[in-house]
């Protein structure tokens, strides 16, 4: 079974008056401990398909269903992280990451502690009391991330956690959440524009049109893990998966543009 299946999914908003189509017809199964990226042009649709998943927003056709039960309103089950790092600035690094659970009543002794264990697995150790303007953009969202990974959601949303960074840093990103992702095996949906990334990181690619956004294609990415990331787009294997992704991409991107 499933962990989560879209069903025909539409939305559309209505702004002013005018009606905007933002996703047609959206059907999409998640297995259990899947990895899954999502690419497509930009306003095809693929935040608002993050927002109707952890029940931010309504659908106006379809259904989504989670570990049996249609999505209706917001469901604590599901991690997100947002484009966006919303650290609290008042908080240091430490009491930002142990958010969920004071939230949750986990005794001060107890959160301290998971919270350290994260911090330390994605290299922030010695930054615990930082504020976040004291920290790099790649450091707020490793905080970011981390913050969401501690309450141990089962489904993890990423909508382009790494769109801001610099490529080198992102690269270490992605190798470090990987590891965090080989020893947890939580199902993830990560949002990226960039097709390299996607790639590298998925079990599934998927591809989405331009606005209305539908699925366009889905590619298996085959190759062994382990991956190392550094390295992995030189392979043929991954090289043919490019190919047959951009092939699909390049024209729904020319329409965006248009
Ligand atoms: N709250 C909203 N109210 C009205 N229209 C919206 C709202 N949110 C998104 N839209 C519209 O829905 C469409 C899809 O937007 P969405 O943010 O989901 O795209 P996206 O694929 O995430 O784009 P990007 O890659 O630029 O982040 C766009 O045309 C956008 O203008
Ligand atoms: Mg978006």
């Amino acid at each position: 079974m499933s962990l989560l299946s879209i069903e025909g999914v539409r939305k559309e908003y209505q702004v002013r008056g005018k009606r905007v189509v933002a996703l047609e017809s959206v059907d999409l199964d998640i297995r259990e401990g899947e990895f899954v990226t999502i690419v497509g042009p930009s306003g095809c649709g693929k935040s608002t398909l993050l927002n109707l998943i952890v029940g931010l927003l309504r659908s106006s056709g379809g259904r989504i269903v989670f570990n049996g039960a249609a999505i209706d309103g917001i469901c604590t089950q599901i991690g997100y992280v947002t484009q966006k790092d919303n650290l609290f600035p008042w908080r240091t690094l430490i009491e930002n990451v142990e958010i969920a659970l004071e939230i949750r009543g986990i005794s001060r002794m107890s959160r301290r502690r998971q919270a350290e264990e994260l911090i330390e697995r994605v290299g922030l150790r010695g930054f615990e009391d930082h504020y976040p303007h004291e920290l790099s953009g790649g450091m707020r969202q490793r905080a970011n991330i981390i913050r969401t990974l501690i309450y141990d959601p089962e489904l993890i949303l990423m909508d382009e956690p790494f769109g801001p960074l610099d490529a080198q840093t992102r690269i270490v990103l992605q190798d470090e959440l990987l590891k965090l992702w080989s020893t947890t095996k939580k199902t993830i949906i990560f949002i990226t524009h960039d097709l390299i990334e996607a790639i590298t990181l998925a079990d599934r690619v998927v591809l989405m049109s331009s606005r209305p956004g539908r699925i366009k294609a889905v590619e298996q990415v085959n190759i062994a893990r382990p991956r190392d990331v550094f390295k992995i787009h030189q392979s043929e294997q991954f090289r043919a998966v490019y190919e047959n992704l951009w092939r699909e991409l390049r024209p729904e991107v020319k329409l965006a543009e248009a």
